[in-house]
């Protein structure tokens, strides 16, 4: 597999992105983070990590996605959050934004729930795919049209432990 991005580019910037949010939000302001499980979990972790606010976790999973390596475009709740996001500043933290189907989604029913603010923060974005227009206010990379896994991104549940994102032999 041909390695995309390696451990230590995407900790830093990571940490970056980390540094980015804690200055866009009042100090002493709880951050809420909705993982979207399960590309999102090891994001999630070294996102929250690196950061010293008071920070709140909680999980979502959905599923867009069989063993196919191109989105359905049918978004299926498989396990819903533990808490409400009333008055919480909400951030869903996702793998990576690709026809932007999932986040839409996403991002409908969670607005729904009335947070005090809602964002979104992505590890990759694949514009080249995007079949709606979704508002992702942070990205840690923009890469091209090529299925990628590694660092919680999987094909077919393998290669989610990978530390670094690699590009999928064949693709
Ligand atoms: P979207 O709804 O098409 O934006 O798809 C988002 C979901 O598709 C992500 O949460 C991933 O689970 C999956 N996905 C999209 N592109 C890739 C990829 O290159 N590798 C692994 N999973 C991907
Ligand atoms: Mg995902």
């Amino acid at each position: 597999m041909n390695v995309l991005l390696d451990a230590e580019t995407i900790q830093s910037r990571v940490k970056e992105l980390a540094a980015e949010i804690e200055r866009d939000y009042p100090e002493g302001e709880e951050i809420h983070f909705v993982c979207v499980l399960k590309g999102g979990f090891m994001f999630m972790s070294d996102l929250v990590r690196a950061m010293s606010h008071r920070v709140s976790l909680d999980f979502i999973a959905v599923s867009s996605y069989a063993k196919s390596t191109k989105s359905s475009g049918e978004v299926r709740m498989l396990k819903d959050l533990d808490y409400g996001l009333q008055g919480r500043h909400t951030i869903i933290v996702e793998d990576i934004v690709d026809t932007g189907l999932t986040l839409t989604y996403l991002q409908e029913i969670l607005r729904a729930r009335s947070p005090k603010s809602l964002k979104t923060a992505c590890l990759l974005s694949k514009p080249s795919r995007r079949q709606v227009d979704v508002a992702v206010e942070y990205i840690g990379f923009t890469i091209e049209d090529r299925f990628v896994v590694g660092y919680g991104l999987d094909y077919a549940e393998q290669y989610r432990n990978l530390p670094y994102i690699a590009i999928l032999d064949g693709q």
